[in-house]
């Protein structure tokens, strides 16, 4: 629950980890069984922690993707229904949107225009985002994206689910440079992962059963590199082919601790970083609320020729 865009009232996640764990990655007919399941108690619980009523709403927003379709179906058929019995407008939110409002609920003077990095379990995008409620693809990637990678390759180093995070504490103790890894040079704006997770699957192949704790850290450390110096090369060459005073990177992936830091080196006297606070990097209620509130003051929730999914 947000106020005005900019505020968070209350943040309310369930996390999902025990649902999918057993499985090593997300099953998505059994998360969308759980949303249907935890959605009616966090609305309640969201509305006791934000101390208000449903008339004291003035919109309900919805993700109405890219993502999950069995989740984006419940979370669609819950805001209908909840809008419909509040007799509230409905705002339908781009998810990657979501993940560019999130920095500006940590940073409420933020505006637009700015240069965006979105980088989540699905996508590696980077985008311009001219005015409120307009976006513009300059690049992504052409296989993997960033968080996808980081999940394999943390499954490969038999870390466990979610990897992401996994991955980043493991590469804390290791060394890059003792067993690098590739890194894609794509021409333009692009990004492509998959050469780096093969490499990684052939070393460990190699490696066989000798693999030592500390190699599994040196290569998680040695991935990190390669993955995160792909990402901010090309948001480098996205700020040196045209200027931008405000950058934003958001999405599950910008809580990677290298990430923030060589975001914050290559984008600092530049322009003004801003990543969202870790909680509200992966996907998170607030974030949708804040862009519902935007898209519904701009009308382009509904603009078909978006392109962005
Ligand atoms: O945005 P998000 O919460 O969900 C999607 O929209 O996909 O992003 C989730 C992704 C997962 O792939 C997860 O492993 C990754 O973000 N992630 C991380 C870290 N925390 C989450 N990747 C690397 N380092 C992290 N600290
Ligand atoms: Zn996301």
């Amino acid at each position: 629950m947000v106020d005005g865009g900019r505020k968070v009232l209350a943040n309310l996640i369930h996390s999902q980890v025990d649902v999918h764990e057993r499985f090593g990655g997300v099953v998505p007919e059994l998360a969308a069984r759980d949303h249907l399941e935890r959605l009616p108690h966090l609305l309640d619980a969201a509305l006791q922690k934000a101390g208000a009523q449903p008339g004291d709403l003035d919109l309900v927003a919805v993700t109405r993707g890219p993502g999950l379709i069995g989740c984006l179906l419940v979370g669609v058929g819950v805001a209908e229904g909840l809008a419909a019995a509040w007799s509230k407008p409905l705002t339908g939110v781009n998810h990657l949107w979501g993940h560019i409002y999130a920095a500006m609920l940590s940073r409420p003077d933020l505006e637009p225009p700015l240069l965006g990095l979105v980088v989540s379990g699905a996508h590696s995008d980077l985008v311009r985002m001219p005015e409120h409620g307009r976006f513009e693809v300059l690049g992504r990637t052409r296989d993997d994206a960033a968080g996808e990678a980081f999940d394999k390759a943390a499954r490969m180093l038999g870390l466990g689910f979610p990897g992401g995070p996994a991955l980043d504490r493991l590469a804390r103790q290791g060394d890059p440079d003792r067993q690098p890894l590739p890194r894609s040079s794509l021409p333009g704006l692009e990004y492509s992962f998959s050469g780096v997770k093969t490499a990684l699957l052939y070393r460990l192949r190699d490696l066989g059963e000798t693999v030592s704790e500390r190699d599994r850290a040196d290569l998680a450390a040695a991935f990190e590199r390669s993955v995160v110096e792909s990402l901010v090369e090309k948001l480098d060459q996205a700020l040196e082919d045209s200027p931008y005073g405000e950058v934003v990177v958001a999405g599950g992936v910008a809580a990677n601790t290298l990430l923030r830091k060589r975001a914050a080196e290559v984008v600092a006297g530049r322009a003004t970083l801003t990543m969202p606070p870790i909680e509200l990097c992966t996907d998170n209620a607030a974030m949708i609320a804040a862009a519902g509130f935007y898209a519904a003051r701009h009308g382009a929730d509904a603009d078909p020729s978006l392109g962005w999914d």
